[in-house]
């Protein structure tokens, strides 16, 4: 949920952290901090509030130095104050420590340091590692990175520097994202790839437990054991641009508009020759009775889309499970079961952990991620990667197409395999898939009218969003997407659920969205809206209703034709625009809103 950085190298690196970090403030911003090795000890500067915050304070000191850590907050454990903010360093100030994580036995720890002397400053469970490795401190930096390892239960990244090894910088990873980014003018530690893109697309991905000893001129791995590794880079696909604003005004909007391309991407990876294809044609569904969709959020919305196509093409049942909930519930799955793990960053802690309890039981994991190298693509026995490129608004939209494309891709693909899609019918499958990008490029035409509807939005208590069939699985999305940018209280029912309660909520003026792209349930959602019209609610309906009641409480938004199971593609773009612009409206932080961060890396 926090996102570091490092560097150690030629240049200052205190603009390199701050650039840095400006990348990962997705990862949370409740503060941010920065520890250089200035020549005579650590310099730092950390600050509660967001990164420009701590900008302004950096431009009133003259910090400086050629290693330095950085981080940026998500608070876990102690409010976001600046004591509780990151770097922290020992009682003696001779280690600095960055960590992303939970120390879950940090209370054990901190009792036992607090009574050999070590006072605490912060309320965090991070401070520990700190503490700890002061403790353990025999002049071997990379022996204390060990045993600080050794003693700590939970999961972390960590960027050290010690006072006493000024050109040195360790990191270690264990359950949380960490690479180790290479250049010409010296080598970095970060959460995530395009916080090193304006200087290297040469990276390592650090499994749990490798070390790696960071210098200006080269970096060394080692195991737990100390022993050395040899690790192969990558090179990143990704241009430093795609990581940037590049004029538009938020982050969500550009990756909205970003959405022909990445589908045209995905889609042709999973229908061409190349790695996704061959992914999914070691995949043999014949082997499976039943498939279980994983996933948290935005990703789990996309699972329970995949559930109603792999059903209705394949014949095979698809479970859709929180992730959350599948790791804790002694999920009835075996060998026989297709566990797929949908998540964009690939990072998830509650996705990880099903993963690993659905390998434990047997179960084959084909993941869906859009983050090369991150712990869900390495873990599972199948990864199809989604071509969305680096996503950085917290609200996902381009990735959640990609989940869709992929997962129409593997609908389309077992079908045939199961033998329920003749070649024939599997063409026309694929048709529409391929048709997708430029469907979108048409509804994106259609920005205005979004926007004109969301703009009257902007007073809503609450929003209601009703679909039947498959257009409830992307209401789903609908909703989430709304609340979590605009803060607009938002449900998704199904509409025939509407009568069994949910209908005694139901205003005057109240906003219901509905989606309509099931031809053969047409009537019966049109009678939902006449209901809720007649208990005097406003309608936005969304899809493709040839005869829809005239009504002047009724507005509509027209999408292109579509078979009903690839409609939720088409709809997705207009309720990712529709939230986009009641948010922008109330003059909202999108990107970033309020007590959320992109990658969830804890429970
Ligand atoms: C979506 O807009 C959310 N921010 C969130 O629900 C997200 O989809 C969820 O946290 C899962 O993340 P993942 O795809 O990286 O696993």
């Amino acid at each position: 949920m926090c996102g570091i950085i490092g560097y150690v190298g030629l240049r200052d690196a205190v603009p390199i952290i701050v650039q840095g970090l400006k990348k990962l403030e997705y990862r949370g911003y409740d503060s941010a901090g920065i520890a250089v090795w200035g020549g005579n000890g650590f310099d730092i500067v950390k600050q509660k509030g967001r990164l420009n915050v701590l900008e302004e304070r950096l431009r009133d000191c003259t910090i400086k130095g050629n290693i330095g850590i950085g981080h940026t907050r998500w608070a876990t454990h102690g409010e976001p104050s600046d004591t509780n903010s990151h770097p922290h360093v020992g009682s003696r100030s001779k280690i600095a420590i960055v960590h992303n994580g939970i120390i879950e036995n940090y209370k054990q720890l901190k009792e036992l340091l607090e009574h050999k002397g070590a006072v605490f400053a912060s309320q965090t469970d991070s401070e520990v590692i700190a503490q700890l490795a002061e403790y353990y401190y025999n002049g071997d930096l990379l022996e204390t990175v060990i045993h600080v390892s050794n003693a700590l239960e939970g999961s972390y990244a960590l960027g050290v520097m010690s006072l006493d090894h000024p050109d040195t910088l360790i990191a270690i990873k264990k359950d949380n994202p960490l690479i180790i980014g290479v250049s010409d003018h010296g080598n970095f530690i970060a959460s995530d790839v395009p916080a090193v893109l304006q200087h290297t697309n040469k990276v390592y991905y650090l499994n749990d437990k490798e070390i790696t000893v960071l210098q200006r001129n080269g970096v060394e791995f080692y195991n737990i054991n100390r022993e050395p590794l040899q690790k192969t880079a990558e090179t990143i696909s990704w241009s430093a641009d795609s990581a940037e604003k590049g004029g538009w005004e938020h982050f969500m909007l550009k990756e909205i508009v970003e959405q022909p391309k990445v589908l045209r991407e995905t889609v042709s990876s999973v229908v061409n020759p190349g790695n996704n294809r061959e992914v999914i044609d070691k995949i043999d569904i014949t082997k499976f009775n039943k498939i279980a969709a994983v996933a948290c959020g935005s990703a789990y919305n996309a699972g329970v889309v995949g559930k109603y196509v792999i059903e209705k093409l394949c014949r095979i049942p698809v479970d859709v499970e929180l992730a959350s909930e599948f790791r804790y519930k002694d999920a009835i799955i075996d060998e026989k079961t297709l566990v797929i793990l949908i998540s964009q960053s690939g990072e998830t802690a509650d996705t990880i952990a099903a993963m690993r309890e659905a390998r434990s039981k047997g179960a084959v994991c084909l993941s869906i991620v859009n983050v090369t190298g991150s712990t869900i693509a390495k873990e599972s026995d199948f990864c199809v990667y989604t071509a969305a490129g680096p996503e950085i608004a917290v609200a996902t939209t381009k990735a959640f197409s990609a989940q869709l494309a992929v997962l129409y891709g593997l609908a389309i693909h077992f079908a045939l395999q199961a033998g329920e899609l003749s070649p024939a019918g599997a063409k026309g499958f694929l048709a529409e898939l391929e048709a997708l990008p430029e469907k979108t490029e048409h509804i994106l035409g259609q920005i205005d009218l979004v926007q004109k509807h969301a703009s009257e939005c902007v007073g809503c208590k609450s929003i209601f969003f009703i679909g039947r069939n498959i257009d409830y699985a992307i209401a789903l999305e609908g909703s989430l997407k709304l609340k979590e940018i605009s803060y607009i209280h938002s449900e998704a029912y199904a509409g025939g659920e509407l009568k069994h309660g949910t209908i005694s909520l139901i205003e005057e003026d109240t906003l219901v969205v509905a989606i309509a792209n099931c031809p053969r349930l047409h009537g019966k959602i049109m009678s939902n809206i006449e209901q809720v019209i007649s208990r005097g609610a406003k309608v936005l309906l969304i899809g493709n209703v040839p005869q829809a009641v005239q009504d002047d409480k009724l507005s509509v938004i027209a999408l292109p034709p579509s078979t009903e199971l690839f409609s939720p593609s088409l709809s997705a773009i207009v309720l990712q625009l529709f939230a986009y612009y009641v948010a922008a409206n109330k003059g909202l932080d999108i990107d970033k809103p309020r007590n959320l961060a992109k990658s969830v890396t804890v429970e």
